[in-house]
């Protein structure tokens, strides 16, 4: 049975894009915990934070997570998922997690696209400065929590498709050699 994979890492990194990617590589099946959780309660993560607050989104996620398939499923987890709830723990302990890291340049590009700002609750409201400012202060809040991981991977060239399939193969390897190695 191969073990379930743990996609973390700040938002805007490329945990779906990649985890995506991965599932069509590896025929696992592909996980997004805030789909789920927009799923199981019928409102999107932003409805959620404004009507019933994080506490409530993290508790809800908590239970997606426990819900995952252990079998080879490949999760993509939201940026928050490994600092609260013993996430980063319990994902060690029942499957196999990797930390995608991009250049904090690259990310504030991205977040700062109306496409990626205004589904996110915490920078929907933010100026470009103000979200520079929020991925600089965040990641090093979460960095303890990220680094965790089994493994970290440079994750940065996901810009096209063509960079998305290299990479996710890239990933593939990387994963096989720490495996490997790991034995
Ligand atoms: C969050 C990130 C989001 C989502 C929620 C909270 C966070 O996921 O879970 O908005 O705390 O960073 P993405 O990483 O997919 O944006």
């Amino acid at each position: 049975m191969h073990e379930t994979l743990f996609l973390i890492g700040f938002p805007g990194c490329g945990k779906t894009t990649l985890g995506k990617e991965l599932s069509r590589l590896t025929g696992g099946e592909f996980i997004d915990l805030d789909e789920r959780v927009e799923q199981a309660t019928g409102l999107t993560v932003k409805q959620l934070f404004d009507q019933r607050g994080e506490a409530a989104f993290r508790a809800l996620e908590r239970q997606a997570l426990e819900s995952a398939p252990l079998d080879g499923a490949i999760v993509a987890c939201g940026g928050g998922t490994p600092c609260h709830s013993g996430n980063m723990e319990w994902m060690n302990a029942h499957g196999f997690t990797v930390w995608l890291t991009t250049s904090p340049q690259r990310l504030i590009d991205r977040l700062c696209l109306p496409e990626h700002r205004f589904k996110r609750p915490s920078i929907a409201r933010l100026t470009d400065d103000e979200i520079a400012q929020y991925v600089h202060s965040t990641l090093a809040l979460r960095a303890p929590f990220y680094s965790q991981a089994r493994m970290q991977f440079d994750a940065t060239l996901i810009e096209t498709a063509e960079e998305t399939v290299l990479t996710a193969r890239r990933l593939m390897q990387a994963l096989k050699q720490t495996k490997d190695t790991a034995r």
